[in-house]
């Protein structure tokens, strides 16, 4: 079984995971539809999907908006595949968190699955799936990162309760653990480095993921037509 001749929607397609996705769709023969919020981003990797297989289609939006999202799946044709890799932490102690930010963060990883799966369902057929990523941190809490747990948490909770609602429709969860992606690019080379080297130290596998490694097991449950309401850890053993 391959992903010829199917189509996938990648929300958070332009960036790290989500690209390493639309990517590897693509090696399996399928087509892509990237939606992202940053138009330059996405015409990025638009450029680099187009030059690696089918042309692939771009759609700006922000999944936190649900006026937006119901638009944005309105418009689209129908699709057999739908992932989301949009979303991103925030830090800080519960005793002082940053209400605005911290729902805004919750906005962007729990809500927007929500709205996803809400507007996406009719246009998924039988044997078509969703795939949302989650993250290590719902599954084993760290001091500062309440918020980003119960938002991890609650989307690993999210995919079992859709699992049954819209079966045969399958939906899953991956949790991934720390990723060299492009979400760390606000660092400084030197602080990262340091930060992927103190994690590697502690990890079994003796290094931090690759978006590859992600992509290779969202593709995996996006085909295997057995697995539904699962949480899958990417994540090198960070969970042992
Ligand atoms: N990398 C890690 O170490 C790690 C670890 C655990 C969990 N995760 C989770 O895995 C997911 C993907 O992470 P990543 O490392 O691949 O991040 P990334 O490289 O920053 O990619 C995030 C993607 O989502 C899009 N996006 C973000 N917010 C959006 C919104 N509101 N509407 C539409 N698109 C949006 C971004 O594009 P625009 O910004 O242009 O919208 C980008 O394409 C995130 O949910 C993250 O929390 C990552």
């Amino acid at each position: 079984m391959t992903l010829q001749g199917t189509t996938t929607l990648v929300v958070g397609g332009s960036s790290g995971i989500g690209l390493a996705t639309a990517l590897a769709v693509q090696l399996q023969g399928g087509h892509v539809l990237l939606a992202g919020r940053d138009q330059e981003r996405l015409r990025a990797a638009q450029f680099r999907l187009n030059a690696e297989g089918n042309e692939v289609h771009i759609f700006s939006v922000d999944v936190t908006a649900e006026p937006d999202v119901r638009d944005l799946l309105l418009l689209l044709p129908r699709f057999d595949h739908l992932v989301s890799t949009a979303g991103a932490g925030w830090s800080g102690q519960i005793s002082s968190v940053h209400t605005h930010a911290a729902r805004a963060a919750f906005d962007g990883k729990f809500w927007s699955k929500v709205f996803l799966a809400k507007y996406a369902a009719s246009k998924l057929p039988t044997g078509g799936s969703i795939t949302f990523v989650s993250g290590t941190l719902g599954e084993r809490p760290a001091g500062g990162a309440g918020i980003t747990s119960a938002a991890n948490a609650a989307v690993n909770a999210l995919v079992k309760t859709l699992a049954l609602e819209l079966a045969p429709l399958r939906v899953n969860a991956v949790s991934p653990g720390l990723i060299a992606t492009e979400a760390y690019a606000s660092m400084t080379a030197e602080a990262r480095d340091a930060m992927y080297q103190r994690a590697a130290a502690t990890l079994p596998v003796g290094r931090v993921g690759r978006p590859e490694d992600v992509a290779q097991v969202i593709t995996m449950l996006m085909l295997n037509p057995f697995v539904t309401g699962s949480v899958v850890s990417v994540n090198g053993g960070a969970t042992l």
